[in-house]
């Protein structure tokens, strides 16, 4: 079974409040990227995760097949492997994709109805959003609550721009302090564009906001560094998740290949790209 995991962007994250389990209350508008990991599944007489980037630690997707299997009474055992194009620790929920995307191949390979949202849910916070398959949605809660939005009718270019280094999530929620708060009305004016269908490059450069963003800041000074020199080009850039990736938003392809130029002849590693694919 093959499964594309796309990866996502945050186009506005607000964080509204700290939980007595540690976690924080989100609200966020999250959207699908044209970059995706290769995930193919097969049945195996034990459980093996290989993947074309090492990973710290036990892989998200192998945590998957063991919650699939504890779901549904059958033995943990398949083989996943996992082709990479997604960064590492960089905000665009490649893990979490990876193992919705197991989720999923699996689930069709053993011919189970499992609720995978919610299987997911005990696995990231990221992997319900992956697990619904939708495009666009607003996703609250710790990440476990995801409402669909309807995409926009063509997909819009962005620039998306990778600083190389990766940014623990926890070390960007750990630095996180309620006065870095600035997003919560933009999140909730972007989803009233999306519901009434009036989404445009313009509508997200003005709502794109990211309450992580003074602590990602904080923690890693090559964001800042882009930030303010893309600034001074005439070019906003927006976080998605916890960084450090940035993006930013353009008006058709050709203006994403300009930007694209811009921003790489200031030193920065630029791609162009589609959301809501
Ligand atoms: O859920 P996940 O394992 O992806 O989260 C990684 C880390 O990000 C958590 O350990 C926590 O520190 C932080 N986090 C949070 N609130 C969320 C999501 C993540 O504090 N809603």
């Amino acid at each position: 079974m093959r499964v594309a995991a796309k990866a996502k962007l945050n186009l506005a994250l607000a964080v509204v409040g700290k939980r007595d389990d540690g976690y924080h209350e989100l609200r966020s508008v999250f959207v699908t990227l044209d970059l995706a990991d290769d995930v193919r599944v097969a049945p195996h007489k034990r459980l093996e995760v290989r993947n074309t980037l090492p990973l710290d630690g036990e892989d998200l997707a192998a945590r998957a097949v063991t919650a699939l299997a504890r779901a549904t009474g059958r033995e943990p055992f398949a083989f996943v492997s996992i082709r990479k194009r997604i960064p590492l620790a960089a905000g665009m929920g490649g893990g979490s994709s990876d193992a919705a995307a197991t989720l999923h191949g699996l689930a069709q390979l053993w011919r189970v109805d499992a609720d995978l949202m919610r299987i997911g849910a005990e696995l990231g916070s990221d992997v319900p959003f992956f697990a619904s398959g939708a495009r666009a949605a607003f996703v609250s809660g710790r990440g476990e609550l995801v409402r669909a939005l309807a995409p926009p009718r063509d997909p819009i270019d962005v620039v998306v721009l990778r600083p190389p280094l990766r940014l623990p999530t926890a070390e960007v929620f750990g630095s996180f302090t309620m006065s870095d708060r600035v997003a919560a009305s933009r999140v909730e004016q972007l989803v009233s564009a999306f519901e009434q269908g009036r989404v445009t490059p313009d509508v997200i450069r003005t709502y794109a906001a990211n309450d992580l963003l003074a602590a990602a800041e904080r923690q890693c000074e090559a964001i800042t560094t882009w930030r303010t020199a893309a600034a001074a080009r005439g070019i906003p850039l927006f976080l998605t998740g916890s960084g450090p990736t940035l993006f930013a938003v353009a008006d058709d392809r050709g203006d994403a290949v300009r930007v694209g130029r811009i921003l790489t002849r200031a030193g920065m590693r630029a791609h162009p790209h589609k959301i809501c694919v």
